[in-house]
């Protein structure tokens, strides 16, 4: 049995989808919040789902029970990073477990963003764990320019917090996924660290660029100021930890981009990444 953590979110449920289609005779047990996320993952095909918090040692206990190897996910943009990294590793080397992958990010070394930098702290945790670990660090998704999809219908504008300039790499989180099963599944991954790209660094312009292409129409990258951001952020409800560390993050971007390369994701997955033509010629187009 495989545990998944983090597994009612955005990322987890790819990972759940391409473990179960990459080999569909494997039993995932699911870490999940809620009666109503169990019910949804089980409907997936969760063997297991175990309600619980990822900030208890006693959720992980339970949650390991009879399992082999976990793919460990912390919430997005979480102030207990560190903690609950700390936990899910105790834990694990309580019951022994084989194999442990953490889900990092693309450059935890970069300090100025304290979740990348919490990364690469629960990174070196593993390292002096003595756990078989195998760390993956994923570019942005392409998934996250979906959240501009009515904004850029309504307007013909894609709008983001830093210049058009910056440049970042992406991954089709579908691709992470399936990079996921095929690690977790297969021998001979203990002990590597993977940086998971599926393009080279593409500046906002290009984004745009692609996205006009896809829909047939004109699409114009802008940039809105990191004050107009954090307000409408705040106006939403989004947490004020979230807030000031995207707003380290878009800062970082802005000054530095992030890139990285997508060989290795490549060979991982024996096929060329998804570009981003093609992940938005299936994605963007969809229900609005
Ligand atoms: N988005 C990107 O481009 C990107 C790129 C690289 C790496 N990452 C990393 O990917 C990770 C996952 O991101 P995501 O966007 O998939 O996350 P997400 O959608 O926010 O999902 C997080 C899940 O964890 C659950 N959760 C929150 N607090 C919990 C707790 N205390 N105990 C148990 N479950 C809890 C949430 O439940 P509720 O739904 O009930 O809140 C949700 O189901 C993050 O660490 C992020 O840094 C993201």
């Amino acid at each position: 049995m495989i545990l998944l953590t983090g597994a009612a979110g955005k990322t987890g449920k790819a990972v759940l989808k391409a473990l179960l289609a990459h080999n569909c005779d494997l039993d995932v047990c699911v870490l999940v919040r809620s009666e109503e996320q169990a019910s949804e993952l089980k409907r997936i095909g969760a063997a297991k789902a175990v309600i619980g918090d990822m900030n208890s040692m006693e959720s992980y206990r339970r949650s390991m029970r009879g399992v082999k190897a976990a793919y460990h996910i912390c919430p997005n943009m979480h102030p207990q990073e560190k903690e609950i990294g700390r936990l899910a590793i105790a834990a694990a080397c309580e019951k022994d477990l084989e194999h442990f992958v953490y889900h990092s990010v693309l450059h935890p070394q970069a300090e100025k963003m304290p979740h990348h930098w919490n990364k690469m702290r629960v990174e070196e945790m593993l390292f002096e764990s003595g756990l078989n670990f195998t760390i993956l660090q994923p570019a942005p998704y392409m998934q996250n320019i979906l959240a501009s999809r009515e904004i850029i219908y309504s307007e013909g504008v894609y709008r983001i917090p830093y210049p058009v300039t910056t440049s970042l790499s992406l991954v089709d989180l579908l691709d992470l996924a399936r990079a996921v099963a095929i690690v977790i599944s297969e021998p001979g991954h203990k002990g590597a660290i993977y940086e998971i790209v599926g393009t080279g660094g593409l500046s906002q312009l290009a984004v745009a660029d692609h996205i006009s292409d896809v829909l047939g129409r004109g699409v114009d990258a802008e940039e809105q100021s990191l004050e107009e951001w954090r307000r409408t952020a705040e106006k939403s409800g989004l947490g004020s930890y979230q807030v000031e560390t995207l707003v380290m993050m878009f800062t970082y971007y802005a000054r530095y981009g992030l890139e990285g390369n997508s060989n290795i994701l490549s060979w991982l997955l024996n096929s060329k990444p998804s570009s981003l033509y093609n992940f938005l010629k299936s994605d963007i187009t969809n229900e609005i």
